[in-house]
């Protein structure tokens, strides 16, 4: 090698050496700040019609959440999850929407929401939208001129089809919420179809104008200051070219309507209009419900090439119910569980980003569904934040789930307002169970065990509201409520504050990689996380026994933070969870 090539190679290789860093969303940004600001932060998902009511309407509202934005602040929130505050009939609880961009009533004023927004700029908590555009409210101004005609300007705008010669539905499927997935629509004298309930018709993306005003919709709220967004029910969009009858699967003769429509090839395409007109550019986030995606799709799904930053992915919580078939639940393992949340972790190491979460409006309470041998509810609360607080991903805590809420069991079917319970319930008795083993499985799994009122103190209604709350308070609002846990060092709340702290003040538990540790252990759920020279281990205890840690994870083991008072770094606990730190040597 010559001189000049000498100078020429030695050039080029400080330059490559010179290269930005990728982060993990693959943008390019300095080393200091690998992460963007909501893969560093906590997110709070807030179910508005339960969590403050300051009218004594018995509905929660804006200015609830208004009021407890510093609660939120002392847990490390930097971004609100909001479910659908937009008008609604309330069919599904919101997510029927009838206006896109207005606040409904119930929940109160735009002048709140702006408020709501800016007051959570000053304590660095962002505001999450929740879109739900695979369907409307059937009393959105939309679908009333949709219906009236077969020519009338929005005629194109829902999915619309003749009835077989016999007169029946055009297809076999059955809804997600129970029943045909048509419905008969006189004045206009064809079906409808509608993936959810009769009255959520879903829209029809292959026209060119509703997507339009989808796009404007979220327009809207990115101009209002907004952080992100959670796109709902997101797989069923694309619908296919042709529509052709399910094999059964019930009693009924139909067949679920997830097997003919979830995914459908072409989905991505809207997506990536999706992304480019409205999400593109914004230091947002965005998060898609999205059951069904398979692992090895997610490139195509989320980070540098796919649509959205985030996927919520069931498989974890679908263990004890496959198929979402209530009347038949699955006995599971813990190594199931540790597979399933493994396989997620492995599939966003390159692609993506992942929202880490136990709860949320669609699931009964955590302590409940996972720890459900465990008779002390503290105890599984601790022992499941500690995962879900350390893990790798963006942690999504669902209300109350902070103090450990449980599930209810209410006496009769007619006290459950979650249209999914009742449907759930329904289809139980249709396949031959009895009205105790349905209610059972309502009691189990249904969405009104996170709809419950948010439990604030000991007062009456647990402080939710001065009137008649919307949905029962649960009976045990003395123990567990915010008031009680916020002056209690050890109580649920506490240790959440902690984990937070913690995962805060140290980069390896946002910027670290995960590693599974004693993947085929059915007591112990751990793992590690590691960054430069140093590794964090979480480790939990699954059963109401003392069991031995192994040296490779307790010998030169500092122990951080743990549920229990007097750990010992060689064993744990009965549901102990802790974190702690094992030295690399260089
Ligand atoms: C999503 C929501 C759920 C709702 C459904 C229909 O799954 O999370 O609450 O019922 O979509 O919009």
């Amino acid at each position: 090698m010559n001189r000049r090539e000498f100078i020429q190679r030695s050039l080029l290789m400080t330059a490559a050496l010179m290269l930005p860093p990728i982060n993990l969303a693959g943008d390019i940004v300095t080393a200091k700040d690998s992460l963007k600001w909501w893969q560093k932060t906590l997110v709070y998902q807030i179910y508005p019609k339960s969590f403050a009511d300051t009218t004594g309407s018995g509905t929660g509202d804006l200015n609830g959440i208004t009021a407890h934005l510093d609660y939120l602040k002392s847990l490390g929130i930097g971004a609100i999850w909001l479910t659908p505050i937009y008008p609604s009939p309330q069919v599904d609880n919101g997510y029927d929407i009838s206006d896109y961009t207005a606040i409904d009533p119930a929940y109160g004023t735009m002048a709140d929401f702006d408020k709501l927004v800016a007051e959570g700029k000053k304590r660095n908590i962002k505001i999450v939208m929740d879109l739900v555009y695979n369907h409307s409210s059937d009393k959105h101004k939309w679908f009333l001129e949709s219906k009236s005609s077969k020519t009338n300007p929005k005629a194109d705008w829902y999915i619309w089809r003749d009835a077989k010669p016999d007169g029946s539905a055009p297809t076999n499927w059955r809804s997600i919420f129970g029943g045909s997935a048509w419905q008969w629509c006189e004045e206009r004298g064809q079906y409808y179809l509608h993936t959810f309930a009769v009255e959520q018709p879903d829209l029809n993306w292959e026209n060119p104008e509703v997507r339009r005003a989808l796009f404007d919709a979220a327009n809207f709220w990115l101009d209002k200051g907004v952080g992100g967004f959670r796109i709902d029910a997101i797989t069923y969009i694309k619908k296919p070219a042709e529509f052709k009858d399910g094999k059964p699967d019930g009693n009924d003769g139909m067949s679920a309507i997830h097997a003919a429509t979830a995914n459908t090839n072409g989905i991505l395409d809207f997506l990536h209009e999706f992304k480019a007109k409205v999400f593109a550019g914004h230091d947002i986030f965005t998060v898609g419900e999205a059951n069904g995606v398979a692992a090895k799709d997610l490139p195509k799904w989320v980070g540098k090439d796919g649509v959205f930053d985030m996927l919520f992915e069931f498989s974890h919580t679908l263990i004890a119910v496959p198929n979402e078939v209530w009347c038949r639940p699955a006995d599971w393992k813990l190594t199931q569980l540790k597979s399933a949340l493994d396989a997620s972790q492995q599939a966003t190491k390159n692609n993506g980003w992942y929202p880490i979460f136990f709860e949320n409006h669609d699931r009964p309470r955590s302590v409940n569904y996972f720890m459900p041998k465990n008779p002390d509810k503290k105890s599984a609360a601790k022992a499941l934040a500690t995962i879900l607080l350390t893990l790798r991903g963006t942690p999504f805590i669902f209300e109350g789930e902070e103090l450990g809420c449980t599930n209810v069991a209410w006496d009769s079917i007619d006290d459950y307002n979650d249209i999914q319970s009742h449907a759930q319930y329904d289809f139980a008795l249709n396949e031959g169970f009895t009205k105790a083993q349905a209610l059972d499985a309502v009691h189990k799994f249904s969405r009104d065990n996170a709809r419950t009122p948010m439990q604030w103190d000991s007062t009456k209604n647990a402080g939710f509201t001065t009137g008649q709350a919307w949905l029962p308070v649960n009976e045990n609002y003395r123990d567990i409520n915010a008031a009680v846990e916020d002056k209690d060092a050890d109580s649920v709340l506490n240790w959440y504050r902690k984990l937070s702290k913690l995962r805060a003040e140290n980069d390896v538990l946002t910027a670290g990689s995960y590693e599974i540790l004693l993947a085929d252990s059915e007591e112990i759920f751990a793992f590690a996380r590691t960054l430069g020279n140093q590794k964090f281990i979480t480790a939990v205890n699954f059963t109401d026994k003392t069991v031995t840690l192994p040296a490779e994870i307790s010998r030169g083991f500092k122990i951080l933070a743990s549920t229990e008072k007097n750990p010992d770094a060689a064993t744990l606990k009965p549901f102990e969870g802790r974190v702690g730190e094992l030295r690399i040597k260089n």
